[in-house]
């Protein structure tokens, strides 16, 4: 079952965050050492903010009643005609049971009424998330570039278009 956070979450979302990191340091441009440096105040401001703001959409995935993924919507806030897809993650356990996909279709459902296109990045060597998403209908563009200074890793762009909207 996927559903939004609810705004006094914010310890199961830190909680995944730092699960996805630790589980998955190539699939994020962001590294586990740079959030566990965060102070704990941010945590709540982070997970209450999105929650508040209509740009944002913060999404949980339960199996079970567990908690075991999420992802993150957030329109540019310079270019109100694109969205991105940040943080995805679903826990190993969990994988294979249809929600990273149904994560995925929420969150383009929640953009497609908002803007022209949403758009991610994937790392090039990580082909599960990339078949996810072409099953979806994202396509690549661009060329693909260095996940974080110093990485050999490169990242592809994608993107789905709302042409209809
Ligand atoms: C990518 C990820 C979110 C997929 O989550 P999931 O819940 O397993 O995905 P689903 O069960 O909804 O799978 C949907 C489709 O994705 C593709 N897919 C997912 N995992 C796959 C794998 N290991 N191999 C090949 N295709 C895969 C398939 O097309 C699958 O459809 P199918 O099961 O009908 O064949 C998960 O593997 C993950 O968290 N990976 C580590 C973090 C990560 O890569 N995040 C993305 C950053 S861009």
């Amino acid at each position: 079952m996927v559903r939004p956070f609810e705004p006094g979450e914010w310890r199961i979302y830190r909680d995944l965050r730092l699960r996805a990191l630790a589980d998955s340091p190539d699939a994020f441009a962001r590294t586990l050492a740079e959030e566990q440096a965060q102070p704990d105040a941010a945590w709540p401001a982070r997970l209450e903010g999105g929650v508040a703001s209509s740009g944002d959409l913060p999404l949980l995935a339960e199996l079970d009643g567990e908690a075991v993924g999420f992802v993150w919507g957030h329109v540019d806030p310079e270019d109100a005609t694109v969205a991105y897809v940040f943080q995805m993650w679903v826990a190993r356990k969990a994988r294979r049971h249809g929600l990273g996909r149904a994560l995925m279709s929420a969150l383009i459902d929640w953009a497609a009424s908002r803007v022209d296109r949403l758009e991610l990045s994937v790392t090039l060597t990580n082909e599960s998330a990339r078949r996810l998403y072409e099953t979806l209908g994202f396509e690549p563009f661009g060329e693909p570039v260095p996940l974080r200074a110093g990485s050999p890793l490169r990242e592809q762009n994608m993107r789905v278009r709302f042409p209809s909207r």
